[in-house]
């Protein structure tokens, strides 16, 4: 067709009209929303109180509908669906619930059509139940838990926007090499470094060691590249389909005038391993280390941690873990400690290389 003939000029001119409705940026149809898929298990952020001015309230009682359901802006930036897979105050869980969970996790990382994947969760166990998933779910998606230090009904509570900005991460295609998270009062933490610091405060998670890997403010997730450094490990440790049951391993607390009397009754109570949130740098009396030394003796796993807020474990300080036969922590605290030497004895016995997990995962 000449571009000078009538019927040439009547479909320029139709083209021409069409291209100026596009939006500015040029041709695009709506943009592809991510699609994000929320797992609820309870806890305060769907809690809720009776009255604004009591300061007690009762955590798992909103489904996730309704945590859905009170931000609607959630439409804005993901597709999002959901499931109750548990509703409990995170102080009850348990192994079983982390088997259900990782199991349930599992399924949703192989199935098609899912960016990201969402945790809403108690802040009371919050730090473990995300380090055991990352220890043993395979994370091509990113897995991004949540919750809230304030219940739902709570003046300025605080998980509508950590549900927003957990949702934003988990469809972010920078938080993809993250493998699991914790995103939390506006920072993005990794599920390996992050703890609760505070009993109330929204900003209670805090990653005493090493601090954020990113930030998430309104939405607008910035990770600050350290994902790309390994924070993430795509392949699970231990895979979940392999975990029937998990080891017993008991905390003991030490502190000045410690006896040897809880470890003694740990050991008696079938405990295969026992992290001891030690003063100072993982140090404990006499007397507990004699109860240590036996325990030792009966195959017990002792690893070394510390009661201190931050900072490492590492062998040898004060106590010889060489000639002992104990293993140090690294940078976990005890609650980490625990997971991470549960799922050390489903792969081996032996302390050295129990010890290259504690330093490498
Ligand atoms: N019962 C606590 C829990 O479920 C409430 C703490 C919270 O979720 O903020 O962990």
């Amino acid at each position: 067709m000449a571009i000078n003939s009538p019927l040439a000029t009547q479909v320029l001119m139709i083209s021409l009209v069409f291209a100026s409705t596009l939006p500015a940026a040029g041709w695009c149809a709506e943009s592809v929303k991510p699609n994000v898929f929320i797992a609820a298990t309870g806890g305060t952020i769907a809690g809720t109180q009776a009255n604004v001015e009591q300061h007690g309230y009762t955590a798992g009682q909103l489904g996730v509908a309704s945590l859905i359901a009170a931000v609607p802006q959630l439409k804005d930036i993901a597709a999002v669906t959901g499931e109750q897979v548990m509703n409990i105050p995170s102080q009850d869980m348990n192994d079983a619930a982390w088997l259900k969970l990782a199991r349930r996790l599992e399924e949703l990382e192989h199935s098609a059509g899912l960016d990201g994947i969402v945790v809403t969760h108690g802040t009371d166990t919050m730090e473990e139940t995300s380090m055991f998933v990352a220890l043993t779910v395979d994370t091509p998606k990113p897995i991004v838990f949540t919750g809230s230090m304030r219940p739902a009904t709570a003046v300025s509570a605080d998980g509508p926007m950590n549900l927003y900005n957990a949702v934003a991460v988990a469809g972010s295609a920078a938080a993809r090499s993250c493998g699991v998270m914790v995103a939390f009062n506006d920072q993005i933490h990794s599920a390996r470094y992050v703890y609760k610091t505070n009993t109330t405060r929204p900003d209670a998670f805090q990653s005493v060691d090493r601090g954020p890997i990113g930030t998430v403010d309104t939405g607008q997730v910035d990770i600050f590249g350290v994902c790309a450094a390994g924070t993430a490990s795509p392949a699970p440790k231990v895979p979940i389909a392999d975990i029937h049951e998990l080891p017993k391993v008991e905390i003991i607390y030490a502190y000045a005038g410690m006896g040897r009397d809880l470890i003694d009754a740990a050991v008696h109570a079938g405990a295969k391993g026992l992290v001891i949130a030690g003063v100072g740098d993982g140090n404990i009396t006499n007397e507990a280390l004699a109860g240590l030394r036996d325990a030792r003796a009966k195959g017990t796993v002792i690893v070394r941690s510390t009661r201190v807020v931050s900072g490492f474990t590492l062998r040898n300080a004060e106590v010889n873990d060489d000639t002992e036969g104990f293993v140090a922590s690294s940078e976990f605290k005890p609650s980490k400690a625990r997971v991470v030497l549960q799922i050390a004895l489903l792969k081996t016995s032996s302390l050295s290389e129990i010890q290259k997990y504690f330093d490498t995962w």
